[in-house]
């Protein structure tokens, strides 16, 4: 073991995996690194992180995230250039949104410094494990659940925070065709729709499987009121281009506030894209499909970037997207991923050297 100077202890792996790992045929998120930080809550204040060899975590049956459900999580990449440099997109973005994950679902806050040294340090140790393949990187998942125990429906007095991450190719292979949901919501007023939140996707698998009985690959999720309005699309953001204008959700306490979804509106805007983040109506959608303005929808994540939707249904009726040369799904996922694998000037400030 060493101790570094801001307090982080390392503890170094016996050996590497790393030559087991087939980088050109990555999957997404499903090999993972030497190295683990791990981060405990206890006795009422968050303990210096430590880096320890990637292991499994041993909970007694009773600890409140089997019971409760207190668990959040983050989702992000590290990227290599054609250096070899590292670099990550808003980290700070995430640091700030897990923090108010952590606070809807009474979890106690973590410190930035906790967040983004730790972070830092991890990947600097794990700097080959970042794929340097076109479309690939190290999709990094902090996360933070409840490890104290107890049945009383409370909230727990423990808590775990790790960083866990895996060298991934994409998430989707090619388009997807989604399904308007009519019946389930992700989220609703007042709830933890805003929050990463492990249960937000727990609540969205069933409905997805009917979806994939029914021959789609995702759900676009509706308002929990009358199923009137789109606000996202499986685990992403969703955006619409109706003619030229690109129109996104605006966010509230049902959407979740991504860093791709701020970003690819901040780049459209500087490509001289119209936009508007406004709610739209899935009655508006279904109508500009019909009469043939409706160009382009996509969903919008860290894991999948730009998601370009192929077909939706909806009533029964399935409506297909056309097929055109330059959409602004490329275009943005271009605009974006070039600042991201650093290709490109970075004139919003968003990339953050790793090494
Ligand atoms: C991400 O896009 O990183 C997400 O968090 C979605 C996840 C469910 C893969």
């Amino acid at each position: 073991m060493e101790t570094m100077a801001n307090t982080l202890v390392v503890e170094k792996a016996k050996t590497s995996k790393i030559h087991e790992v087939d980088f050109d045929n990555l999957s997404f998120g499903s090999t993972y690194t030497d190295h683990m930080l791990v981060c405990d809550y206890v006795n009422g204040e968050w303990k210096a992180p430590k880096i320890v060899p990637y292991q499994p975590i041993s909970l007694d049956p009773s600890a409140k995230i089997f019971h409760y459900g207190q668990s959040i999580f983050e989702g992000m990449k590290a990227y290599k250039d054609r250096d070899g440099g590292v670099w990550l997109f808003r980290p700070l973005e995430n640091f700030k949104r897990l923090n108010k994950s952590a606070k809807r679902l009474a979890i106690p806050e973590l410190p930035e410094a906790y967040f983004m040294e730790g972070l830092t340090t991890l990947l600097q140790l794990e700097r080959d494990w970042v794929p340097q393949n076109p479309g690939s990187s190290l999709y990094v998942r902090p996360f933070m659940f409840a490890s104290g125990t107890g049945f009383h429906a409370s909230p727990a007095d423990e808590y775990k925070f790790i960083i866990a991450c895996a060298p991934s190719g994409a998430y989707f292979s090619g388009k997807v065709k989604v399904l308007i949901e009519e019946t389930y919501s992700r989220a609703a007023n007042g709830g933890v729709g805003y929050a990463k939140a492990g249960g937000n996707y727990a609540g969205q698998f069933y409905p997805t499987q009917l979806a994939v009985e029914k021959g789609y690959q995702q759900v676009i999720w509706t308002d929990d009121n009358n199923h009137e309005f789109i606000e996202e699309a499986g685990a992403m953001n969703v955006f619409v281009r109706i003619n030229d204008t690109l129109i996104t959700a605006p966010t509230n306490d049902r959407i979740l506030d991504g860093v791709t979804r701020k970003s690819i509106l901040d780049i459209a805007k500087s490509e001289g894209i119209a936009t508007e983040v406004r709610k739209i109506s899935v009655k508006e959608v279904v109508e500009a499909a019909k009469n043939g303005s409706l160009k382009e929808l996509f969903g919008a994540g860290t894991a999948a970037v730009v998601s370009p939707i192929a077909a939706f249904g909806y009533q029964g009726v399935d409506y297909d997207l056309p097929e055109l040369e330059n959409s602004y799904a490329s275009l943005l996922k271009q605009r974006i991923t070039d600042i991201q694998y650093n290709r490109a000037e970075d004139k919003f400030g968003w990339r953050y050297k790793v090494i």
